[in-house]
């Protein structure tokens, strides 16, 4: 999947994209109803939301926001008190649905422009 989108459509090195931090993520994976990954996306222990990827075709029916939501779940399950991610700039609008903030300053992360985003889950 992250090979696909990442690597192969966004042009992520494969040193970048398998960072080393998989071992400690929590993960989740959309599957299609004939079971085939269409979607992931993990969660650091840190709160550090990131790997939100959906497959080019499954675009646009949900299935990012279902990842998204699955992580916060479990971040509310886990008592995190916040959690951020790093979203490449096309992405913001995604984020904002579910209340994210954008804070500092735009930074380069494998050669595309993100942002850092917030969410507080105090009192959620
Ligand atoms: C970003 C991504 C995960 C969104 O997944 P998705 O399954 O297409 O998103 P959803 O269908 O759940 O979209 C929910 C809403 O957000 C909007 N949205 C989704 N991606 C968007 C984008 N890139 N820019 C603006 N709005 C976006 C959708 O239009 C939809 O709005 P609607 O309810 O009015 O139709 C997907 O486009 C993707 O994998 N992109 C390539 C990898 C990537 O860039 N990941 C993010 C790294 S920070």
């Amino acid at each position: 999947m992250r090979e696909a989108v990442f690597m192969d459509e966004q042009g992520v090195s494969a040193e970048m994209e398998w960072d080393g931090l998989d071992g400690v993520c929590y993960h989740a994976l959309a599957l299609s109803s004939t079971g085939d990954a269409i979607g992931c996306g993990r969660i650091s222990p840190d709160g550090h939301i990131g790997r939100i990827a959906v497959l080019s075709a499954w675009r646009g029916k949900r299935v990012g926001s279902s990842l998204l939501e699955s992580l916060l779940g479990y971040a509310r399950s886990q008592h995190y008190s916040q959690v951020d991610l790093g979203a490449q700039m096309h992405a913001v609008p995604f984020y904002q649905r579910f209340n994210f903030i954008a804070v500092g300053e735009i930074f380069i992360d494998a050669n595309m422009p993100h942002i850092k985003m917030q969410l507080s889950l105090k009192n959620s």
